[in-house]
């Protein structure tokens, strides 16, 4: 089986390689030559756990192919994934441009029969426009009588584990409009789920929602414990003891239910905004969503309220180390991230940032310029700060040497924005400690 995927990002290229991993013959396309010839090299773009083993192996073996012209490949595929960014435009909804740039490329040189299958984030009615934008320009190309089929089937990998997610999902969502789309995905989804097929086959436009639900629900869990976490430190309850009290209830279980600095991140903040912005346009208010929203927008500002509190307002000429600069571990992604709305305001306030990341320096590094100090690590990161703040759970953050860094650090004040050190362990090593909730 020969399929494209079109868009060779955290999606496109995972999806590219754990597809060919199971023996299928797969060429991910994109628009950025140096990104193509850099994957060619073997170089991989992303900082994404396993990944560069599985693009390595597959590439050598002659099933991992990559290549910036889609017209020249196109009539060879039994399959096109397009798996481009849907980010937000200036008003909150989905932009599209990229993916309709190239359903415009498919209409533009199809020759032969082809599912056409969406696999971004994709606002409900998207797949269907895609069909007419074909149809019609296949029509005017004098070929009206060339079938193609279009199919949704929305991704839901998490960055920092996205290999592992792709080879053993949950569940695959897929919306079909007939039997011919629906043996197509089913040949090409079955190896990964041999023992347990959970395919969910729905109609398309089910199955554009049901990505945007997903997200949504899993935002609503940590605005809301947020939210929790916040009154729990107004009337002094701790909010790791009701998440435990409240996350074994078998109703409510034990994922996302993690207070911290707000969710960041390429897909939560704009799929959020998309969904209020299209229930808006079919006329139906998205009230939950929207507190969410705002719940979230209040967050993000939280450690720098606490380093603001602990210091009086007295900022000016402070410095702060910050460890973590992704929005999340084990990814280099910063889109959206805590950590820049953080380092945004202490920067404002007049205060100097020594910021360290185990895989995010380079992205932050894009953002940021030379407007903080990139430390080589925790400990130079900490080097005569005034206040450390975690932004991220890293691994390597969980355990430092407390001893090294009461010596180096100026003032001994830690603000936790992921709840990861205990109370009274940071208090009997001389450090006033500020988590989340507590
Ligand atoms: N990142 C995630 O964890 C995740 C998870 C699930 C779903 N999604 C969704 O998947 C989609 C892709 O997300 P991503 O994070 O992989 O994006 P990304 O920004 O990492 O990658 C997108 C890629 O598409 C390429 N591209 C843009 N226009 C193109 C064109 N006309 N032709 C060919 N290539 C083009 C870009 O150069 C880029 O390499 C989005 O809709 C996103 O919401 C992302």
């Amino acid at each position: 089986m020969k399929i494209a995927i079109v868009g060779t990002g955290y999606v496109g290229l995972v999806s590219g390689a754990c597809f060919s991993e199971m023996g299928v013959d797969v060429t991910c396309v994109d628009i950025d030559r140096e990104k193509i010839e850099r994957l060619e090299k073997g170089i991989i773009p992303i900082y994404e756990p396993g990944l560069k083993n599985i693009v390595t192996r597959n590439h050598e073996a002659d099933r991992l192919h990559f290549s910036t012209n889609l017209p020249a490949i196109l009539n060879d595929m039994e399959i096109v994934f397009i798996a481009v960014g849907t980010p937000s435009d200036e008003n909150g909804n989905a932009d599209l441009s990229s993916v309709m740039a190239v359903v415009r490329t498919i209409a533009e040189h199809m020759l032969k029969p082809l599912l056409i299958v969406t696999k971004s984030t994709v606002p409900v009615g998207t797949s269907y426009r895609i069909r007419d934008m074909v149809r019609k320009r296949l029509d005017e190309r004098g070929l009206p009588g060339l079938q193609f089929d279009v199919a949704s089937n929305p991704e839901f990998l998490k960055e920092g584990a996205a290999v592992n997610d792709f080879m053993s999902p949950d569940r695959v969502v897929v919306g079909v409009e007939n039997e011919a789309a629906k043996g197509l995905m089913t040949k090409l989804y079955r190896p990964f789920l041999l023992n347990n097929f959970r395919v969910i086959f729905m109609d398309i436009l089910s199955s554009e929602m049901t990505k945007y639900a997903s997200n949504a629900m899993l935002a609503t869990r940590i605005s809301f414990m947020n939210d929790i976490a916040n009154l729990c430190e107004r009337v002094g309850a701790d909010v790791n003891m009701v998440r435990r009290g409240m996350g074994s209830d078998s109703r409510i279980g034990r994922s996302f239910l993690y207070p911290g600095c707000g969710y960041g991140g390429s897909c939560f903040p704009k799929d959020i905004r998309a969904l209020i912005k299209a229930a808006e346009n079919a006329g139906y208010e998205m009230s939950v969503l929207k507190a969410v929203e705002e719940v979230n927008n209040r967050q993000k500002d939280i450690l720098f309220q606490k380093f603001k509190d602990h210091f009086k307002g007295e900022m000016k000429g402070k410095t702060a180390a910050v460890w973590g600069l992704s929005f999340k571990p084990e990814t280099d992604d910063v889109r959206e991230a805590p950590s820049l709305t953080l380092i945004g305001s202490l920067l404002e306030a007049g205060v100097a940032v020594r910021a360290y990341d185990p895989a995010a320096m380079q992205e932050a590094r894009r953002c940021l310029n030379d407007s903080i100090y990139y430390a080589s690590d925790i400990y130079d990161a900490a080097n005569g700060a005034d206040a450390l703040i975690v932004a991220t759970e890293w691994k390597e953050f969980r355990l430092p040497n407390w001893s090294i860094l009461k010596k180096i650090m100026n003032n001994h004040v830690v603000i936790d924005g992921r709840n990861i050190y205990n109370m009274e362990e940071l208090a009997s090593c001389g450090f006033a400690y500020n988590g989340i909730g507590q």
